[in-house]
This record gives structure tokens, sequence and C-alpha cells, in this order.
């Protein structure tokens, strides 16, 4: 009989996990499941999707079994497959995380600048706990993991379990931009070969071959430049995600050479941006007020209607898609490429080894293979080197419970700049954070 995997879901009360679930329905031939397990910690909001889940499942994947647990036990026994998106501190810590700076004038965004380093500071210990969970019941699962921060996470991770060679971390917004170029182009975003370096959410596509060698970047930045970019599901967006895309064509008019991340507007335009985000109404409240209540509200109709035939909503969305791809090309050694974090180790030369990277791959049964980039420019290596300082400080100061490195970290962050902000902004985020945090002292 052909292997049928087992999968768990961290984080199963997201609002992104409708998506994910329906993709995997929609997926079942290449990447066949026997069970598929929901779990979070907050067993009221899980409860919602879960039972929208149980009616799917019974609707259109039959052969594989659907629950949903807050037992451990339950969730990681027997595991191939983690797929991890936990959120610490939910929806109302990240409008914390995003007000907070805004307050004193700085970026305030979900994993970019103080916002970031605070969710970061969150998600270390419960993605460890995670870790050593999913070890002692499955040690040979893949944990395919997208909770953010991810660059942090990532460096976290790597410096607990640096021989864990079945810890995935992975990021869907290469893969966002490349479907929103294919767009652009007129092409299958599958085809392309893109080259790709940096950190999460900080970093460039250099070149984007189509399925004849031909490099598609140059086009693709002359279309962007003069014609201006949006998402591929532009219209399901909201203003701020439209805002965000419209800035790409702002970042190559300044600095042509490569086609950059969209999270790099906070670090290139701090002022700019942080002058245009509403410091009383974030993305936070965009997503509570928006997605979250569709979700939600929609999982219930299906409930009450007993049937998930007539919703549609929470169907459509590239995320779902691709966290099932990646981990059926680990499943089924497709040695498809994809766009992860791993550590550099010279893949770009210039920048140092132990920095958690983001770099294009090919992903098999034996992980990611990652290319190489050579050498980078003055501007992009330095950029790296600060924004990884920044990182690996946030990481020391988790571990040391360090207020001084805390201090350093957002001293160097590009949002930040100004140590008295720094410490401004740091000693409101440790007020709101203390449930979260080790003590910095
Ligand atoms: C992209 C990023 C994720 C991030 C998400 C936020 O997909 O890659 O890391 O969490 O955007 O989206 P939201 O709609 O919640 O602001
Ligand atoms: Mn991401």
């Amino acid at each position: 009989m052909d292997k049928r995997f087992n999968i768990v879901l961290v984080g199963g009360g997201s609002t992104w996990t409708p998506g994910i679930l329906k993709a995997i329905c929609k997926k079942q031939k290449d990447f066949p499941l026997a069970s598929i397990v929901l779990y979070d910690v907050d067993e009221e909001r899980q409860e919602v999707i879960g039972k929208f889940g149980e009616i799917l499942f019974r609707e259109e994947y039959p052969e594989a079994k659907f629950i949903y647990t807050t037992d451990k036990k339950v969730a990681f026994t027997d595991m191939d497959f983690v797929f991890c998106q936990m959120r610490t501190g939910g929806y109302p810590m990240r409008e914390l995380d995003e007000k907070i700076p805004l307050s004193e004038g700085v970026i305030g965004q979900e994993t970019c600048g103080p916002g970031g380093f605070a969710y970061g500071m969150r998600s270390i210990r419960d993605m460890i706990e995670l870790v050593n969970d999913v070890r002692e019941m499955s040690p040979d699962a893949w944990i395919l993991n997208y909770t953010n921060p991810a660059a942090i996470v990532a460096d976290a991770l790597n410096r607990v379990f640096p021989d864990d060679k079945k810890i995935l971390n992975i990021c869907d917004q290469p893969v966002n931009l490349l479907r929103s170029y294919g767009r652009l182009l007129d092409m299958d975003p599958s085809e392309f070969e893109p080259v790709y370096f940096g950190l999460n959410h900080f970093g460039w596509f250099t070149h984007l071959y189509n399925k004849n060698g031909v490099d598609m970047a140059p086009k693709l930045k002359e279309i962007i430049t003069t014609g201006g970019f949006i998402p591929v599901d532009a219209e399901q967006r909201d203003q701020s995600w439209l805002d965000t895309y419209a800035m790409v064509r702002d970042m190559l008019v300044d600095f042509p050479e490569y086609l950059p991340n969209t999270y790099l507007q906070y670090y290139l335009y701090p002022d700019y941006k942080a002058n245009k985000l509403d410091p009383n109404y974030t993305r936070a409240n965009e997503v509570m007020n928006g997605r979250e209540k569709r979700v939600f509200q929609e999982c219930r109709d299906a409930v009450n209607a007993g049937t998930t035939k007539l919703s549609d909503v929470v169907h459509n969305d590239a995320h779902g898609d691709m966290i099932v791809e990646v981990a059926e090309a680990i499943a089924f050694n497709k040695n498809k490429t994809y766009i992860v974090i791993i550590q550099n180790n010279g893949l770009v030369e210039n920048v140092p080894n132990d920095a958690m990277v983001e770099v294009a791959a090919s992903l098999g049964i034996n992980g990611p293979k990652p290319y190489g980039v050579g050498k980078v420019d003055t501007f992009y290596k330095a950029m790296i080197e600060n924004q990884f300082a920044y990182e690996r400080l946030t990481v020391e100061a988790y571990f040391e419970g360090s207020y001084n490195k805390a201090l350093k970290a957002l001293t160097l962050n590009r949002t930040v700049v100004d140590a008295k902000k720094g410490r401004k902004i740091l000693d409101k985020l440790i007020d709101a954070n203390k449930d979260y945090w080790p003590k910095l002292v």
C-alpha cells in the first residue's frame, strides 16, 4: 500500500487554517494523508475551525481521519509532518506590537522593527517547547515552521537544536512575490528559476530565469518601474497590502539592481512609512475586523448549514497551497525550488557563516539543498550584517535575559536608530509582555 502521511497543524485556530485544510483536500491525490490533527492551546477558538474541518473532511476527504485537540500527546504522537504556525499572544498582542512603537513615532509592524522584536521574544519560548515535545513523541517528523518572526525563530532554534536536520523554517512571501511576478509577465510562476539572497523578510531577487534560461528580472523591473506593482490576489487584499506592494516601485527607482522583498520598505523608508501608518488603527485591527471576522463567520455559517459547499472566501489562498506543496516536495523527493531559511555557511560568501540566510534551494527528501550566490555588494552586505546583528542580539537578549542586549538590538534596527527612543519603546514593550518574556535585567 502506498504511504499515507500523518500531519499536525499547530495553531489550529489560525485564520489561515481553513485555507490550509482546503488545500489539503485539493491535493489529496498528490499528498495522501492517513490523518490530520489540529492542535491549539486556545480550545474555544480552535473549536470553530475544527467543527468546520470535520464537515469539510467528511464531504471532501473521508479517507483521512480528521480531529482537533488541545492534548499534546494526541497532537504529536506518530507524526510525519508538523506544520507550525503558532502566534503567541494572538492578534491582541500583535496590536500592541504595532501600536507601542508607533506611539513613539517608530514603525509598528508584525515582524519588522520593535514589533518584530517583541513578537520574537514571545515566540522563542513556545517554539523551543514545541520542538522538544515533537522530538519526544515523533523523533523523525519534519517540522515545517512558518511561525514568525521567522528570522529570529530560526536563529533561536538553530542555537538550541543545531543538529536537528528536520526543522525547516520557511516563509510564503517569496512565493507570493513569484506569483505576482508571474501575473505581470503572464507566466506560470512555477516556471521561474529564482536567484535570491538575504534574511527573512529582508532579501532580494537577483535573477528570475524562465524555462529557456532567459532572465526575466530586467523586463519585470521595467514593467514595475513604469506601471507599478500589485499582488496576484489584489482583489482580496486590504488597502495596507496594496500600499505595501506599491512601494516596490519606489524601492526599484532608488535601488534598481534587484527586486526587493516588500518588507524592505520599512527599513529603507522608516520615517516615510511610519508617517503613513495610523497609530490608532494598525494592520492587526484591519485583520481582526476583516479576515478574522470573515473566516470565523464563514466557519460558523458552514456548521449551521451542515455543509462547506457554500463557503468560499476561506478557500482561495496561495498560503495553503504552498504549505502543502512544500511537504509534498519533501515526502516525494520532488526537488522543487523553494526559497528557504538556512544557515549561511558561505551561501552569501561575504556575510557571517552562522547567520540564518534566505536563499533558493532544491527541496527533496533530505531537506533543502541550497544555492549559493557568491559575494554581494557593499550596500547589501552592510544592510544584511546590520539586520543580522539586530536579530542575533535579540536572540541573545532572550537567552541571557539581557536588557542591555535588547537595547543594543533595537538601536541597531534601522527602524529605530536612536537609543533614547529605543529605550522608551523597550520599557513599554517589557511592561506589555510581562506574561511572555523572560525578565530582562
Ligand atoms: C506574509 C508574510 C507572513 C506574514 C503575513 C502577514 O504572508 O510572509 O510572514 O505573517 O504576510 O499577513 P497579514 O495579512 O496577517 O498582515
Ligand atoms: Mn513571512
